[in-house]
């Protein structure tokens, strides 16, 4: 039977992702809950909007007045949270959003899911589910290179980001032991692909290096993640949300690691291939390559044990690295009008003029 979902963060990288995954390849419905931050782009969507399964409400998952409406109006069956403030650096410079929006965020959210349960029928009580999407990041550091992240390894989360994101995955489980209400987490690590914002890692270096503009490498390069293609990503959240097990905790990997410097440099040598037209004074794109302070507290390396989900509900990547960031590369290089009304601004700019 279809279902409507109510997904937070859906006008995000990887919540548009949900949403297109879910319009594009299931008969469920979706309704996308995001207040639009800077980081929230409704161009993302373009492909769903029109459909007649996808609404979109832009509420702050801190308003609960505005919530519960649209719980009420909606009636979902499930819910999908994304909305975060998910970028590392802007945490650090800033690190209030972060509390505001991830803790006291979620927390409002759980209330406001909560009081809806309860007056739901017994059925639709106990098909109800609340997945809520983290990171591999609330691990904190991996010391041994042979070491993985599993769904047991301790909380121990390095930067206001990753503590946020610890809060809340903490305040969910609760919310289980505490009300019932019907959770699950999954964790993953780095995602990467189409309609990410250009201030990570990815999309940065391919647009800097098309501009000639240095490509800027924290410390000596060396820290490890391990890099998950975001439409793999999106199919795995489907597969929990429909078919994983209530209080369960889900880590979600590409079993991909790549140290950042090699990251950067095979999309060089992407790039030496799709454009070999250089930017004036380019002569490799790899000689852009400019090492930078390191950022405070820097993790050295992350790496995923995804066992679990695979054994329990059959999901695996479909990308490895080198075929997602080469689609990811080609992505950019056709898509110049998301990105470049990204760096303009004007894709937040027309969404304010028309409010
Ligand atoms: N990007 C990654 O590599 C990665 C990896 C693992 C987990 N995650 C988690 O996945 C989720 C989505 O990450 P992302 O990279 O797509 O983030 P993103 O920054 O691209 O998108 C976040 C979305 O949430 C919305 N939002 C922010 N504050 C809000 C609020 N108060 N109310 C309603 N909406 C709000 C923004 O407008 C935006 O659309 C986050 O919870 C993040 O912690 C991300």
């Amino acid at each position: 039977m279809s279902k409507k979902i109510l997904v937070t963060g859906g006008a995000g990288f990887i919540g548009s992702a949900v949403v297109r995954y879910i319009i594009e390849n299931t008969q469920d419905s979706v309704v996308n809950v995001d207040k639009l931050t800077y980081a929230g782009n409704l161009e993302s969507l373009e492909t769903v909007e029109n459909s007649p399964r996808y609404a979109f409400e832009q509420v702050d998952i801190c308003d609960a007045k505005a919530l519960a409406h649209v719980f009420e109006h909606h009636q979902p069956d499930a819910v999908m949270h994304l909305a975060a403030e998910s970028h590392v650096d802007r945490s650090i410079d800033g690190p209030a959003a972060f509390i505001e929006t991830n803790i006291v965020g979620t927390y409002t959210l759980l209330e406001v899911a909560r009081a809806y349960w309860n007056d739901l029928s017994n059925e639709k009580k106990s098909a109800f589910r609340f997945h809520h999407i983290s990171t591999d990041e609330v691990y904190g550091d991996l010391e041994g290179t042979e070491d993985l992240f599993t769904e047991t390894t301790p909380y121990a989360p390095s930067s206001p980001y990753s503590a946020s994101k610890a809060s809340s995955d903490h305040l969910v489980r609760a919310w289980l032991r505490t009300y019932g209400l019907p959770t699950i987490v999954t964790n993953c690590s780095n995602n990467y692909g189409p309609f990410h914002f250009p201030e990570k890692l990815i999309p940065l270096m391919i647009l800097n290096a098309l501009e000639g503009k240095p490509l800027p490498v924290y410390g000596n390069g060396q820290q490890i993640r391990d890099w998950l293609f975001v439409e793999d990503h999106a199919r795995a959240l489907y597969k929990v949300v429909t078919e994983g097990k209530i209080g369960e905790t889900y880590n979600i990997g590409g079993h991909n690691e790549k140290a950042n410097i090699d990251v950067v440099r095979t999309i060089c040598s992407l790039l030496e291939e799709f454009v070999p037209n250089k930017p004036m004074g380019v002569t490799k794109y790899e000689d852009l390559i400019t090492y930078v302070k390191d950022r405070p507290g820097h993790d050295v390396r992350y790496a995923i044990d995804a066992t679990k989900i695979g054994r329990e509900l059959g999901w695996k990547p479909q990308e490895t690295f080198e075929s997602g960031i080469r689609k990811t590369v080609e992505w950019y290089l056709n898509n110049k009008k998301w990105w470049s009304r990204v760096l303009d601004g004007s894709y937040s700019r027309e969404r304010l003029g028309n409010q």
